[in-house]
């Protein structure tokens, strides 16, 4: 499965088979995470408790059932560009984890907080989990309706763009990417990044008056999310983190 196809096909999973992923999986995966660390300074770490069977983290029953043996543990600078490094890494991971078979969802909120014990550096912090397993087979109806009442609110995509151009004249690559990025995951589902492309540039901002910490972790993503979908339309490129940090096409 291409990164794109495993974008198309990520949705936050949780319901999970109590199912070890396989070792030679976990090692791909920790290879992922590995180079995240070393590109970004992140200290990203991955549980694996295949062979105790034991959970790798206990998430909230209320919003996950199964079991899982393999977890990130995002762990990274504090701060707005801290956060944002984290969601850009993390979703690149996710991503990964996807395209091995893998479900996956990031989970900030849900989770019993003592049932991990990472390393945390100074000036760093634990951002989230991710929790990766096999999706059960036949999803229970509290895991649809979660996931169809949280999306319901969905924006339209065009409204992912502030532009002088009306959405339909964009440049077919900065539509693909609005699209990656209304598709990918955000806290809350508030979807609170908007794309700019004004005098040839492509930035992207946080529109919500009110921010919070997560929404910077939304803002990595969604320039993850962005980059792989504006590649698949043809366009590759990298971005500089911070808000309004550019969009450099190759
Ligand atoms: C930063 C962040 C934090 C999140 N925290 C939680 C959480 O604590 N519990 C949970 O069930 N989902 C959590 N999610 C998943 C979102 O609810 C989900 O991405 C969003 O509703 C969109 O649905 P989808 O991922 O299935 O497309 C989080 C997502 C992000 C990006």
């Amino acid at each position: 499965m291409t990164e794109f196809e495993a974008l198309e096909k990520r949705i936050s999973v949780r319901a999970y088979e109590k199912k070890p992923v396989p070792p030679e999986i976990v090692a791909e995966l920790r290879e992922t995470m590995e180079e995240a660390n070393r590109a970004a300074g992140l200290h990203f770490q991955l549980v694996d408790t295949n062979t105790s069977q034991k959970p790798a983290v206990k998430l909230t029953p209320a919003m996950f059932s199964g079991e899982v043996y393999t977890c990130a543990l995002l762990v990274g600078p504090e701060g707005e560009i801290g956060g944002e490094m984290v969601g850009y890494f993390s979703e690149k991971l996710i991503l990964r984890a996807v395209a091995l078979g893998l479900g996956t969802c990031w989970v900030a909120g849900t989770y019993d907080r003592k049932s991990v014990s990472p390393e945390i550096g100074e000036d760093e912090k634990l951002w989230g989990v991710i929790p990766m397993g096999f999706a059960a087979e036949k999803t229970p109806l509290l895991q649809r309706t979660i996931r169809s009442r949280i999306r319901a609110k969905d924006r339209r995509t065009e409204d992912f763009v502030e532009s002088d151009f009306p959405y339909t004249s964009l440049p077919a690559w900065i539509r693909a990417g609005a699209e990656a990025v209304k598709a990918g995951p955000s806290a809350v589902n508030q979807q609170p990044v908007n794309i700019v492309y004004k005098d040839g540039l492509v930035t992207m901002r946080l529109w919500k008056e009110k921010k919070n910490e997560m929404m910077y972790n939304d803002l990595g993503i969604a320039k993850y999310q962005f980059q792989v979908g504006a590649e698949n339309a043809g366009v590759r490129g990298f971005w500089n983190f911070g808000e309004d940090g550019e969009f450099i096409t190759e």
